[in-house]
């Protein structure tokens, strides 16, 4: 029974997520009790101090690490109750993932890891291959789809890192700071990128930043501090958002 009035556009509900580190006296409580929510059709970023947990939330909800205690829903599964492989089949389809440290594979050429997504899907090489090279292009590295990553520079390697989680155009895309190695004009064309998977239907990106040239482009704001979310800010972007060619002050 379709219900206009609901709110079905939270495609991420994480609610009391709790997860520790260590044991005894080593032991460290990261996420206490943290609700956060992420909606279609929004960039939400996701802001605060080093260390203070952002990290881990996002591998929380990106399934990639068990929480010990709450829930979190991604388009309505529950994510706690699934089994390791349904998480895993989960998560090819539905998430496209930035990690902080790009994990490319050194052996394989950057349009093979870029397609790598795809092959998980079962589409072939030769289509995996021709779709990797099309995205490339979007990112400014069309030439190079041949290298081995350690021939590129780290903001190439993110760049490459961010084509091969939009390629297969998962409808959630989870980022840990993915503009940090980039200049301002590559940082302007990925989150151009960013913001046309968010725009288009029943689309979500999660952006972990402390890059303060990009907030202009959130539509939402969750600002975490010693393992709580501890503010949610709602932005008007209906202007097309600018990106900060000036570092402020930190
Ligand atoms: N796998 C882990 N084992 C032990 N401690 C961890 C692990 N992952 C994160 N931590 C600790 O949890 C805290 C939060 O880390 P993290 O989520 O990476 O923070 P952020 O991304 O906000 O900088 C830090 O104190 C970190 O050392
Ligand atoms: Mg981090």
């Amino acid at each position: 029974m379709p219900d206009s009035s609901s709110s079905s556009d939270i495609v991420i509900d994480a609610r009391a997520v709790e997860k520790s580190f260590g044991d005894g006296s080593d032991r460290i409580h990261v996420l206490k009790k943290v609700n956060f929510q992420a909606r279609t059709g929004e960039i939400t970023m996701l802001v605060g101090p080093s260390g203070c947990g952002k990290t881990t939330l996002l591998s929380a909800i990106a399934g990639t690490m068990r929480i010990d205690a709450g829930d979190i829903s991604v388009f309505g599964s529950d994510l706690v109750k699934m089994s390791g492989g349904a998480l895993t089949r989960f998560r090819a389809k539905k998430i496209g993932f930035i990690f902080q440290q790009f994990n490319l594979i050194p052996t394989l050429t950057v349009a093979e890891n870029v397609g790598v997504p795809l092959l998980i899907q079962g589409v072939s090489a030769s289509k995996a291959l021709k779709r990797s090279r099309e995205i490339l292009e979007q990112v400014g590295l069309g030439t190079r789809w041949k290298d081995r990553p350690n021939k590129l520079s780290g903001g190439q390697q993110q760049r490459v890192a961010i084509a091969r989680a939009l390629v297969h155009q998962p409808p959630l895309v989870i980022c840990d700071e993915p503009t940090a190695a980039l200049d301002a004009q590559n940082g302007e064309i990925v989150m151009d990128l960013f913001r046309q998977v968010a725009r288009s239907p029943d689309r979500a990106v999660i952006i972990v930043t402390h890059d303060n040239r990009i907030f202009s482009y959130a539509d939402r704001i969750a600002r975490m501090d010693d393992g709580e979310i501890v503010e949610v800010k709602e932005q008007a972007t209906d202007s097309a958002p600018e990106f900060q060619h000036e570092h402020a002050l930190e």
